[in-house]
C-alpha cells in the first residue's frame, strides 16, 4: 500500500470520531473484496470483471498482444508529438517529459481549490503555451490522454488525501459513489461494491478497485471511452442523466475512484468488451 494520506486521516480522526477517513475506507473497501471474492488477487483487480472468467481474461490476453486499437494510440502519439507554435510540445509542461506521472493524477490543487484530472493539466498545458484548449469528451481528448497515459505503464497508483480541501473533494465522491440515483434508485456502490462478482447480463459485476487504472479503453477494441464516459454509460444505464464532462461532481468522483486503486500498476489503454 503506498502514501495513503495519513493527513488527512489524522485530521478527520481528531475533527470526528464518527468518520475515521480515507485511509481507513479504504482498508475496509479492500477486506469487503477479500470476503466476497477470495479467489481474486488484489493485483488481478485491474482486469475487473476479466479477473472472475479465465476464457475471456486468455481472449482478452491475445487481444492485447496485438491490440486493434494501435492505430488509434499511433494518432495519439502524433498528437502529444506535435509542437506548438512556439515550439514546445506537451513534454515540456510535464515531470520527465510526461513519463510515469499519469499515476499521480488526479490530484487537489490547493491554489485552484479543486480537483485536477489528467485532462486538465493537458488543457493547462494548451492554454500556458497560447493554444486553444481541447473539449472534455471530444475524440481528440480522448486518444491524446491514451497515448500519453500509456507512457506511465505500470506506474503505480499514488493518490494523496492531503489538507481540507482534498478531503472535502474526496467526500464529495465518495457520497456520490454511494447515492442513490435514477429512478430505481441504483448506487454505483451497491453493484460495484455490495454486488461486485455477480452477473448481470452475463457479465460478472467488476469491483471498484482497479477500475480507475486502465482509462481511456477501447470497447471491443475500436470504441474510445474515457472514465468519465464510462460515468455517464453506466449512469444512462441505471436511468440517470449524465452530468457534464469536467463538472466538479465528476472530477471528485474521479479522485475517490483513483485513490482507491492506489498501489495498483497503470495500464493504459486496454481492451474491454
Ligand atoms: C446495476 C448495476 C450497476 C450500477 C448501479 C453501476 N454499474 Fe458500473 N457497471 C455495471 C456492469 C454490469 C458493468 C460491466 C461489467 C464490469 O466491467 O463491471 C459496469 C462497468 C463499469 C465500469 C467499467 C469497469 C472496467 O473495469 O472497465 C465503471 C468504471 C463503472 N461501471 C462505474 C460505475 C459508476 C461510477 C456507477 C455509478 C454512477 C456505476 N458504475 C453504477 C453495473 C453497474
Amino acid at each position: 500500500m503506498t502514501r495513503p494520506g495519513l493527513f488527512a486521516a489524522i485530521f478527520f480522526f481528531t475533527a470526528s470520531s464518527a468518520y475515521a477517513g480515507p485511509l481507513e475506507d479504504r482498508a475496509a473497501l479492500l477486506d469487503h473484496y477479500r470476503k466476497i471474492l477470495p479467489n481474486v488477487r488484489f493485483e488481478d483487480y485491474v482486469f475487473g470483471t476479466l479477473s472472475m472468467n479465465p476464457s475471456a481474461k486468455a481472449q482478452y490476453d491475445d487481444i492485447m498482444s496485438f491490440p486493434p486499437f494501435s492505430i488509434d494510440v499511433d494518432e495519439g502519439q502524433k498528437l502529444w508529438e506535435k509542437p506548438f507554435k512556439n515550439g514546445k510540445t506537451f513534454a515540456s509542461c510535464f515531470r520527465n517529459g510526461g513519463r510515469n506521472v499519469a499515476g499521480d493524477y488526479p490530484y487537489y490543487d490547493e491554489t485552484l481549490h479543486r480537483v485536477v484530472t489528467f485532462e486538465n493539466a493537458v488543457n493547462a498545458c494548451l492554454e500556458a503555451n497560447a493554444e486553444k484548449p481541447l473539449e472534455y469528451g471530444a475524440k481528440s481528448m480522448g486518444l491524446l490522454t491514451a497515448y500519453a497515459k500509456s507512457l506511465s505503464d505500470g506506474m503505480k497508483v499514488d493518490i494523496r488525501i492531503e489538507g481540507s480541501g482534498a478531503l472535502s473533494a474526496y467526500i464529495e465522491g465518495k457520497r456520490y459513489y454511494y447515492a442513490r440515483h435514477g429512478k430505481n434508485g441504483y448506487s454505483c456502490a451497491g453493484c460495484h461494491v455490495d454486488n461486485a462478482g455477480k452477473a448481470v447480463n452475463g457479465e460478472k459485476i467488476s469491483m471498484m478497485v482497479g477500475q480507475a487504472t486502465h482509462y481511456p479503453e477501447f470497447i471491443d477494441g475500436t470504441v474510445l471511452m474515457t472514465l468519465q464516459q464510462r460515468f455517464r454509460q453506466c449512469a444512462k444505464n441505471i436511468g440517470e442523466k449524465p452530468l457534464e464532462y469536467n463538472s466538479e461532481q465528476y472530477n471528485d468522483l474521479e479522485y475517490f475512484m483513483t485513490y482507491m486503486s492506489s498501489g495498483l500498476p497503470m495500464q493504459t489503454p486496454v481492451f474491454r468488451k
